[in-house]
C-alpha cells in the first residue's frame, strides 16, 4: 500500500483508504468484517462521521477498530449545524464515545454552515490542546471557503479539504485541487466509485478502465482509484461493506500506471468546463 504525508501533519497516510456512509445499511458483521480487512490489507484510514446512520456508523468503526486503534488514522466529522465553539466539543466527545477512543486523528467540519468559522475553529483548537483530536480539517470547503479558514487559523493549519472526486465529477482539478496543492492542504476525495455509479463495462470509458486493468492483472475499480490519487495531495476512500469489495480496493493502493496510461484515462473521463461558481486560480 502506498502512502503520502497529509498535508501539513506529514502523517504517512494510505493513499486508499475506507469510508463508511451508509455502512450501517449492511449486516452488521460483514461492514466489521470488510472494515477489519480492510485494515489487515493497509487500508488504514477510516472516515466516518456523527451524521452517517446518526451515530450508527461511528459505532460500528468503533467495533471494528477495537484492539486496533494505534494502526488506524481516524476521522470523524460534525455537521455544521452543531459547530459552534462548545457544539464543536460536545459533538466530539459524542463521537469519540461511539467510536471507544480518546482521540481523532483528524476532525472534519462536514460542509460549511451558518456557525462562524472562527467559532468552529475555537472547538478544534480546544480539542487538539486537550489531545481529542490530533489534526483538524474541512470537507466540501471551496476556494473562498478556505481562503476564509486561512485567514483565521494561518498556514500549516488545515489538514484536509474531504471533498467529491471521481472520474466523471472532477471539478475539484480546476481550482480547489490547485488551492489545497500550493497550501500543503491534503485532498481526500470522496466517492471515488460515483456512490454506486460507476462506469459500466459497455461505455466507452468503462472498456478504456477494462483495457488498462487487464495489463496489469487489475481491475478497472482499481485503475479508477489508482487514477485519483495520481498526485502527492490526494488520498481516497472508497466505502465497501463485504470483505471482497475490501481487498479489490485495497490491491489499487500498489498498482502503478504509466504516464500513457494516466492519459489515457484524463482523456476518456475530461474534468470538464470549470464550474462558473469557481473562482480561477
Ligand atoms: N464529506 C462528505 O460530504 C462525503 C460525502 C459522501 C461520501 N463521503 C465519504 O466517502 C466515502 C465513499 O463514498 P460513497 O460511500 O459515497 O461511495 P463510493 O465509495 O463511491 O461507492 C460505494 C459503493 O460502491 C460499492 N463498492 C465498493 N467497493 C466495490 C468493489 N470493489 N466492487 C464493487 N462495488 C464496490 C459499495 O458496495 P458495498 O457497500 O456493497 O461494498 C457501495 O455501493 C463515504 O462512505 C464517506 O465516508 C464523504
Amino acid at each position: 500500500m502506498r502512502h503520502h504525508p497529509f498535508g501539513p501533519t506529514r502523517r504517512d497516510v494510505p493513499v486508499v483508504g475506507q469510508g463508511t456512509w451508509y455502512i450501517d445499511s449492511a449486516q452488521r458483521s460483514a461492514a466489521i468484517a470488510a472494515l477489519r480487512r480492510g485494515l489487515d490489507l493497509g487500508m488504514t484510514h477510516i472516515d466516518t462521521a456523527e451524521m452517517y446512520g446518526n451515530g450508527a456508523a461511528e459505532q460500528i468503526v468503533g467495533e471494528a477498530i477495537a484492539g486496533r486503534r494505534e494502526e488506524v488514522f481516524l476521522v470523524s466529522k460534525i455537521v455544521p449545524q452543531h459547530a459552534s465553539r462548545s457544539g464543536t466539543i460536545a459533538a466530539c466527545e459524542k463521537s469519540l464515545a461511539r467510536l471507544k477512543t480518546d482521540y481523532l486523528d483528524c476532525y472534519l467540519l462536514h460542509w460549511p454552515g451558518s456557525h462562524p468559522l472562527g467559532e468552529t475553529i475555537a472547538g478544534f483548537d480546544h480539542l487538539q490542546r486537550a489531545g481529542k483530536i490530533r489534526a483538524w480539517g474541512v470537507s466540501n470547503f471551496d476556494v473562498d471557503e478556505l481562503e476564509e479558514v486561512l485567514s483565521i487559523a494561518g498556514d500549516g493549519a488545515i489538514a484536509c479539504n474531504q471533498v467529491l472526486y471521481h472520474l466523471q465529477e472532477r471539478a475539484i482539478e480546476h481550482a480547489v485541487l490547485p488551492w489545497c496543492e500550493a497550501h500543503d492542504v491534503a485532498v481526500v476525495g470522496y466517492s471515488p466509485f460515483g456512490h454506486g455509479d460507476f462506469p459500466g463495462p459497455r461505455t466507452t470509458g468503462g472498456r478504456v478502465l477494462q483495457e488498462i486493468a487487464e495489463a496489469h492483472n487489475a481491475t478497472p475499480r482499481q485503475v479508477a482509484l489508482r487514477f485519483l490519487v495520481r498526485r502527492p495531495a490526494l488520498f481516497t476512500i472508497p466505502k465497501a461493506s463485504t470483505v471482497e469489495h475490501a481487498a479489490e480496493n485495497a490491491g489499487a493502493g500498489d498498482l502503478r500506471l504509466t504516464e500513457a496510461e494516466i492519459a489515457r484515462i484524463d482523456a476518456a473521463f475530461p474534468r470538464g468546463p470549470v464550474p462558473s461558481s469557481l473562482p480561477m486560480l
